[in-house]
C-alpha cells in the first residue's frame, strides 16, 4: 500500500566527478527495482550532473535544502524553482544538522515546507529528538512539537516524513527496530489526529540514523517503517545497493501489502 522509499543523503560528500560516476553505476546496478522508490540526494553542485545520470532510470533526484522565499536577494541560497527546473524532484527539508549548526527553526522549516510544496518539490520533512530530551522522557512531546508547528497550514499530500532520532545520526548507535516502530506509529496516530486517519495512512514515514546493510531488513521488517534516509552507508556503492534490496521478512511483508 504505501511504496517503500529509500533515500541516499550524501550530506557535503563527493566531487562532482566522482557524483556522476557513482550514480551511472547505482543506475546500472539498480535497473532491475520494481515498486520501490530510490532517491539520491547530492549536494547541489552536483545536482545537474547527478539528474543527467538518472534521467530516465528508476532513480529520482532531491535536494538537501532550499530557501524559502522564491527569489530575490538571499546571497548564497538557492530557490525550490531553480531546483524543480533542473529535474530534481524532492527535497530534505529540516535535517537536525540544518537545525543545528544553521539554526533552522519549525518556523523555518514550516516556510521551507511550504515552498516545496508550491513549486511541486516533493519534501521530505525530518523531524526527531536529541539524546537529552530522550533521556527526560520527552520524546514523543519534542516530535509532536515539531510535526504541528511544522505542518502548520499545510496539506499534507505528497510529502514524505523522516523520523531520524538526532543521536543516532552518523554515530553508530541506531535506535532498536522496535524503538523505531513505535515512534513511527506515534507520528502516524499523531498525523490522525492533526487531519485524518485515512490520509494519515498514506504517508510514508522513513528512519534515518546509522542506517546500515545488516539492519535495515531489520528497520524495514517493522509496520510502520517505510523506507530509510541514509547518510553514511549511501556513499559507498556496495551498501546503498544492498539497502535498496533489503528483504522483507515474510509475515510483516505480507501484513504490510494489505
Ligand atoms: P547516517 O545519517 O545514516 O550517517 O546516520 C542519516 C541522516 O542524517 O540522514
Amino acid at each position: 500500500m504505501r511504496r517503500p522509499i529509500i533515500a541516499g543523503n550524501w550530506k557535503m560528500n563527493k566531487l562532482p566527478s566522482e557524483a556522476r560516476g557513482f550514480a551511472r553505476e547505482m543506475v546500472k546496478l539498480l535497473s532491475d527495482i520494481q515498486e520501490r522508490d530510490i532517491l539520491l540526494c547530492p549536494p547541489y553542485v552536483s545536482l545537474p550532473c547527478v539528474v543527467n545520470a538518472c534521467r530516465g532510470s528508476n532513480i529520482k533526484v532531491g535536494a538537501q535544502n532550499i530557501y524559502f522565499e522564491k527569489e530575490g536577494a538571499f546571497t548564497g541560497e538557492v530557490s525550490a524553482d531553480m531546483l524543480k527546473e533542473i529535474g530534481v524532484e524532492y527535497v530534505i527539508i529540516g535535517h537536525s544538522e540544518r537545525r543545528e549548526y544553521f539554526k533552522e527553526d519549525d518556523e523555518m522549516v514550516n516556510k521551507k515546507l511550504k515552498r516545496a510544496i508550491s513549486v511541486g518539490l516533493i519534501p521530505i520533512f525530518c523531524i526527531g529528538e536529541k539524546e537529552e530530551e530522550r533521556e527526560k522522557g520527552m520524546k514523543k512531546d519534542v516530535v509532536y512539537q515539531q510535526l504541528v508547528k511544522g505542518l502548520s497550514g499545510i496539506e499534507l499530500e505528497n510529502m514524505v516524513i523522516a523520523y531520524e532520532p538526532v543521536w543516532a545520526i552518523g554515530t553508530g548507535k541506531t535506535a532498536t527496530p522496535e524503538d523505531a516502530e513505535e515512534m513511527h506509529l506515534f507520528i502516524r496516530e499523531t498525523l490522525g489526529k492533526i487531519y485524518n486517519e485515512e490520509l494519515a495512512e498514506f504517508v510514508r514515514i522513513q528512519y534515518g540514523g546509522s542506517v546500515r546493510s545488516d539492519n535495515i531488513d531489520s528497520l524495514m521488517a517493522q509496520l510502520d517503517i517505510d523506507g530509510t534516509l541514509v547518510g553514511g552507508a549511501s556513499l559507498n556503492i556496495d551498501s546503498f545497493v544492498r539497502i535498496v534490496r533489503f528483504v522483507y521478512s515474510r509475515n510483516i511483508g505480507l501484513r504490510k501489502n494489505m
